[in-house]
């Protein structure tokens, strides 16, 4: 069945529309002509992201089903568990957060924040995730707890259309790049964009830069989406899985290991403009904008838009302690 998009249910709680930023120091710097930064690092909830958005969407229908639990999964620093369990928190649900990996002997960065807004946290070996959220849903289920199961990365036609509509902001800001940059995972966020540069007619080049998986596994994935989310709604565009454009040259030695291009791109950012990016996401999307830029993939002559996708509190999760101390 089709829904009109205005009729699908949203609980308004984001900062929007988030701020739109030109970087004057940054962009010589990096020899562009120009930069615009997308900040959706001040989306709202919890220290803000790109999940604020979606959650807006995902909470909305969590409601409207008579949900008393939300359910969802992540990596033990997951900014999307973060955000759920911040949502989870302002409209009185519970939350149960499955994290993939061993328990820490100390909580820090986004985990201490899972725990502060009273997450509950079930731990597992990352090749047994699904069946551990089958499990603990259906356990839910029977305790009368009422789960919501929201997706991994919060990605399914909600959250693509959460995106969708946030090019229609772009659009009303009043910038029109060439260009849109920004990191990659569970491709929510790049099936939107494609969508809503499509329906709010920006004719820009949508690059993800992946920040875990190969270019062609996530590319299906995003395309999956971008079917899904214009099969539930009216959508009056598609995407052709010809037109994804992931790039996977920036991962190193994988998920969560920022390469010396990470580190460096972090410290321009918050040098040359004061903002503070994060060593899994966007410091890895951005070190990708500047090598294609030094490559020439990107034209100097370009306008491109960095989306800023949030991601802060793993800066402060030991992992990363020292890879910005002094030495
Ligand atoms: C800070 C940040 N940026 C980008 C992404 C990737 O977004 P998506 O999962 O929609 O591809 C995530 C996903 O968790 C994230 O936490």
């Amino acid at each position: 069945m089709k829904a009109s998009l205005s009729a699908v249910p949203r609980v308004k709680f984001a900062n929007l529309p988030t701020p739109v930023e030109r970087m004057t120091r940054l962009a010589p710097k990096i020899g562009l002509r120009e930069l615009w930064v997308k900040r959706d690092d001040l989306s709202g909830l919890a220290l803000g992201g790109n999940k604020t958005r979606k959650l807006e969407y995902l909470v909305a229908e969590a409601l409207s089903h008579g949900a008393r639990t939300l359910l969802t999964t992540g990596a033990p620093q997951s900014n999307h568990c973060r955000q759920t369990a911040a949502a989870a928190a302002k409209f009185g649900f519970d939350c149960v957060l499955v994290l993939a990996g061993e328990p820490p002997t100390r909580y820090s960065g986004n985990l201490l924040l899972d725990h502060l807004f009273g997450a509950e946290i079930v731990w597992c070996p990352k090749d047994q995730r699904e069946a551990t959220l089958q499990e603990v849903f259906q356990k839910l289920w029977r305790e009368g707890r009422r789960p919501y199961r929201i997706p991994y990365g919060g990605s399914n036609a909600l959250g693509v259309l959460a995106y969708a509509q946030a090019v229609g902001e772009v659009v009303e800001q009043g910038v029109c790049p060439e260009w849109i940059v920004f990191p990659s995972s569970s491709g929510g966020t790049q099936a939107g964009l494609l969508l809503g540069c499509k329906l709010y007619k920006l004719d820009a080049r949508i690059v993800g830069i992946s920040v875990d998986l190969p270019a062609s596994e996530l590319r299906e994935r995003i395309f999956q989406l971008c079917c899904q989310a214009s099969d539930t709604y009216s959508f009056s565009v598609s995407v052709r899985i010809e037109e994804i454009v992931v790039d996977d040259s920036y991962r190193g030695e994988g998920y969560g290991i920022p390469t010396q291009a990470d580190i460096q791109a972090i410290q321009d950012f918050a040098r040359y403009e004061g903002i503070l990016l994060d060593p899994v996401y966007t410091g890895r999307a951005a070190a990708g904008l500047i090598d294609l830029v030094k490559r020439g993939t990107i034209p100097a002559d370009a306008s491109v838009l960095f989306w800023h996708t949030g991601g802060t509190p793993a800066l402060f999760a030991e992992a990363y302690e020292k890879l910005f101390s002094p030495p």
